[in-house]
């Protein structure tokens, strides 16, 4: 990032990066970019367009086909993309704005659904910013080693704007955008 004036954290770094090497260590180089626009579109909430449909299947091709494996191998992907790249983008965004930068201070996974009788209950996560119980997240320790590796690298930064453009979920608490230069 040191070539350009400003950029974009959650474009460049929180989402992309430790995608890349969490797939890098499962033996499937050069996929994180399709993750992104997938993990974008997976919630019960969105929609998927043409573009995350394009990105799955290259997904599947890139793990070797259709098979259970491969549905394991995107899923532990997708889970890791957003979560993992709020949790940067909120401990930067508040060390950013001077208040304390602790990494779980504001998790970005704010509520989960379940299928209880037929219908959908969503599940508050406050208090639990990992989840809890059988569906607890296997990846806390690599997001959080990934996640303290990112901020380390963007040590020296600062926001370029005032205000944070948040995404827009009902499950996630996350910037959408945190554009930031350095000194
Ligand atoms: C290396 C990064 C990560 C990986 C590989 C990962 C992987 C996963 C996987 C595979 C699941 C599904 C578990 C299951 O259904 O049995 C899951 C669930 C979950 N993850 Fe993560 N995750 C990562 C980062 C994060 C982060 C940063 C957060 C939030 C701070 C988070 C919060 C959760 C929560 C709350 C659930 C449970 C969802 C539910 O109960 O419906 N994860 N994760």
């Amino acid at each position: 990032m040191s070539a350009v004036e400003e950029a974009d954290v959650m474009a460049v770094l929180a989402r992309p990066v430790p995608v890349g090497v969490l797939a890098e260590a499962l033996g499937l180089p050069g996929v994180a970019a399709d993750v992104v626009p997938v993990a974008a579109a997976y919630h019960p909430h969105v929609t998927p367009d043409a573009d995350a449909e394009a990105a799955v299947g290259r997904l599947i091709a890139a793990c070797g086909g259709p098979t259970e494996l491969t549905a394991a191998r995107i899923g532990l992907l997708v889970q890791a993309c957003d979560a993992t790249a709020g949790l940067i983008g909120n401990a930067l965004s508040a060390s950013l704005a001077g208040k304390p930068a602790e990494l779980l201070a504001e998790p970005p996974v704010v509520a989960t659904r379940r299928r209880v009788d037929g219908s959908d209950v969503t599940v508050s996560l406050t208090g639990t910013p990992f989840g809890a119980g059988p569906r607890e997240c296997p990846g806390s320790r690599h997001a959080i080693a990934l996640a303290t590796g990112v901020l380390q690298a963007l040590r020296g930064f600062r926001l370029t704007e005032a205000e944070t453009a948040w995404v827009s979920s009902p499950n996630l608490r996350m910037p959408a955008v945190l554009r930031v230069t350095r000194g």
